[in-house]
């Protein structure tokens, strides 16, 4: 089979698109035809070493995947050859077939393509986790989302909308903020020509907002934690500006702040009886056409490394769909 392949950590470049052997499912595993994958800001960093976890070399990047099982290991009891499916792998979904653990392996959400399928679970599994058990957020709320226009950025969008929160967007693009606007967000910055922290003061009259999510750390989340009001929670998601911010913890004691944690893939495995009422939810109001993933691009596998570098380079919008068929 075709699968772009990582032989070492290093840079994005170095991916290389090999023949390679169809991989075979093990015991509580089965092997997906890929239909659609779809592109995640860990990816840049898994293939680079720079994430908390680095799989065995070689290996294939994508971490997530909609596809057809097409072989079933021993003990597989909820899966059978034909089924439509998605997976979370963390790896090997950027190749015609892969191999995933059945636990990590969930029916096609009924009314979604493979596209769609291949870009939902991660991203709106992450923003609503966030949202709902780590921000509490409550309707009537006000939402300051960073990096708004990534994949974790417009997926937060939709979700506070769909549970009756006003959104501040927050990106650094007027193309990126028409795309905000269009999935519902309810006013904009652009963070690369406004003062982040004036312009949230002037969007609330000086109360701040009650929740920031912030994917994008560097020097915005400062300036963001400041935009919080009285008891405002301040969500840790990310660091796509590739800098880990260090806050001054009187900002914290100021306004009784919290800065809250966000480790979605931690609290899947921790909580799976939570993660699947979760996707439950979600699969809901994506019938009810309240959330439905962007994608703004479809590319072979020859173009995927190329897609990959360049949301490493702020250069995407929304998702980016890898179509090892095409
Ligand atoms: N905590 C968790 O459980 C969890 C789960 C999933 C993802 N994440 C993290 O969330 C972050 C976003 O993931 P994603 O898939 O949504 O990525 P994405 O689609 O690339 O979005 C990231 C956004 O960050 C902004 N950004 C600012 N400076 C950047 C820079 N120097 N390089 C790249 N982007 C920059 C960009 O928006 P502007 O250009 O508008 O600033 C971009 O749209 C990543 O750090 C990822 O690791 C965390």
């Amino acid at each position: 089979m075709k699968a772009l392949m990582c032989n070492a950590f290093g840079p994005i470049a170095d991916l290389r698109l090999e023949e390679v052997p169809d991989p075979a499912p093990g015991p509580g595993q089965v092997r997906i035809k890929v239909e659609a994958a779809s592109i995640n800001f860990p990816d840049a960093l898994i293939v680079q070493g720079l994430y908390q976890f680095k799989p065995p070399l070689p290996f294939s990047p994508g971490a997530e995947l909609a596809g057809v099982v097409e072989a079933v290991g021993e003990n597989v009891k909820h899966l059978k050859v034909g089924d439509a499916v998605i997976a979370s792998t963390m790896h090997g979904g950027f190749a015609e077939h892969c191999v995933a653990d059945a636990s990590k392996v969930a029916p096609l959400p009924p009314g979604m393509d493979f596209e769609l399928g291949a870009a939902f679970v991660l991203t709106y599994g992450t923003s609503y986790h966030a949202l709902r058990h780590c921000a509490h957020l409550k309707a009537g709320e006000t939402l300051l989302v960073l990096g708004a226009a990534g994949g974790v950025g417009l997926a937060a969008i939709e979700i506070a909308k769909a549970m009756g929160a006003r959104v501040i967007a927050a990106a650094s693009s007027a193309d990126k903020l028409a795309l905000c606007k269009k999935v519902g967000a309810d006013e904009t910055i652009n963070y690369s020509e406004e003062d982040l922290r004036r312009r949230v003061d002037e969007l609330t009259d000086k109360k701040g907002v009650e929740v920031v999510y912030d994917p994008v750390g560097g020097s915005y989340s400062e300036a963001a934690l400041r935009a919080t009001g009285w008891r405002g929670r301040f969500l840790v998601v990310g660091f796509a500006a590739g800098e880990i911010p260090k806050i001054p913890l009187n900002l914290a004691l100021l306004k009784e702040r919290s800065i809250i944690g966000v480790f979605w893939g931690d609290a899947v495995r921790r909580d799976p009886a939570q993660h699947l009422a979760n996707m439950r939810q979600l699969a809901e109001w994506f019938a009810a056409g309240k959330v439905r993933p962007v994608i703004s691009e479809r590319v072979p596998l020859s173009g995927a490394a190329d897609a990959i570098a360049r949301m490493a380079n702020r250069q995407v919008m929304g998702k980016v769909v890898v179509l090892p068929g095409a």
